[in-house]
């Protein structure tokens, strides 16, 4: 039995003081248990990061740390980035990677994306690779053949071990819209996902490797999500912005 994987991502949301105070709400609403049972990854903006690491430290909570983005060299003449060594600095756990917005409005292709995941694994982090289909291209039945391209560029001749990776299943259709993949559909296509990898990397990779769903996840629909076999976690947006919301749907994510 794998522990569930819940993530928030918080996206381009929250100032730093605000950010301390969210984290700090969801510490009032959370409890030992529910960390006993859930990883609970909190994705700040890089603005936040030290300000939420300092905070997890000092008041010894449970929160594991992600970032949302990262570079894939270590240093360098490149303004504006940030580097996977300054991240595993911060003690930062987990970093998405290829999220659909990066690939929409920052032109990330299957091959940066997979750059970057190899500095992630080489940093000793763990990515969150975020994969998923466009509303077009679900329409036009080519999920799988989107969404297995995606995963083989991630997973093809990997030198670090396959396991250590996190996929994030994010139909682009369901981000942000209020409208969820039904827990069939994303059972389906995470299943689909898994034997993709199984192809790839091999099946004792395929069975270890955590895969999340993401896409309008609320607490109402959390738990059935969840309640799917592959469906190994959650990757929150807009409901991690919300203490009451987040620690929900941490709550109904437990075994
Ligand atoms: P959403 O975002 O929960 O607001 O749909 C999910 C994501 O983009 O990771």
């Amino acid at each position: 039995m794998k522990t569930p994987l819940v993530a928030g991502n918080w996206k381009m949301h929250r100032t730093h003081l605000e950010a301390l105070m969210l984290v700090q709400q969801l510490s009032y609403e959370l409890d030992d248990f529910d960390f006993d049972a859930v990883e609970v990854v909190l994705c700040p903006a890089f603005t936040s990061l030290r300000t939420v690491q300092t905070l997890i430290d000092s008041d010894r909570l449970h929160f594991k740390l992600g970032a949302q983005d990262v570079h894939w060299e270590d240093e360098g003449a490149y303004t504006g980035e940030v580097s996977p060594r300054m991240l595993a600095a911060l003690d930062v756990d987990y970093v998405i990677v290829g999220h659909s917005e990066r690939r929409q409005h920052f032109g990330e292709s299957d091959d940066i994306v997979r750059r970057k995941l190899d500095a992630v694994l080489g940093a000793g982090l763990v990515p969150i690779v975020c994969v998923g289909e466009s509303e077009a291209e679900r329409d036009g039945g080519q999920t799988e053949g989107k969404v297995g391209g995606q995963v083989k560029a991630a997973f093809d001749g990997l030198h670090a071990d396959p396991a250590k990776v996190v996929v994030a299943y994010e139909p682009i259709w369901a981000i942000g819209t209020g409208r969820t993949a039904t827990p069939d559909d994303a059972q389906e296509t995470i299943a689909f996902i898994r034997s993709v990898i199984a192809d790839v990397s091999g099946d004792d990779a395929a069975r270890a490797v955590r895969i999340q769903y993401g896409g309008s996840v609320k607490p109402g629909n959390a738990a059935a999500l969840m309640g799917r076999p592959d469906v190994d976690g959650l990757l929150v947006g807009g409901a991690s912005l919300d203490a009451a919301d987040f620690a929900a749907i941490v709550k109904a994510s437990k075994p």
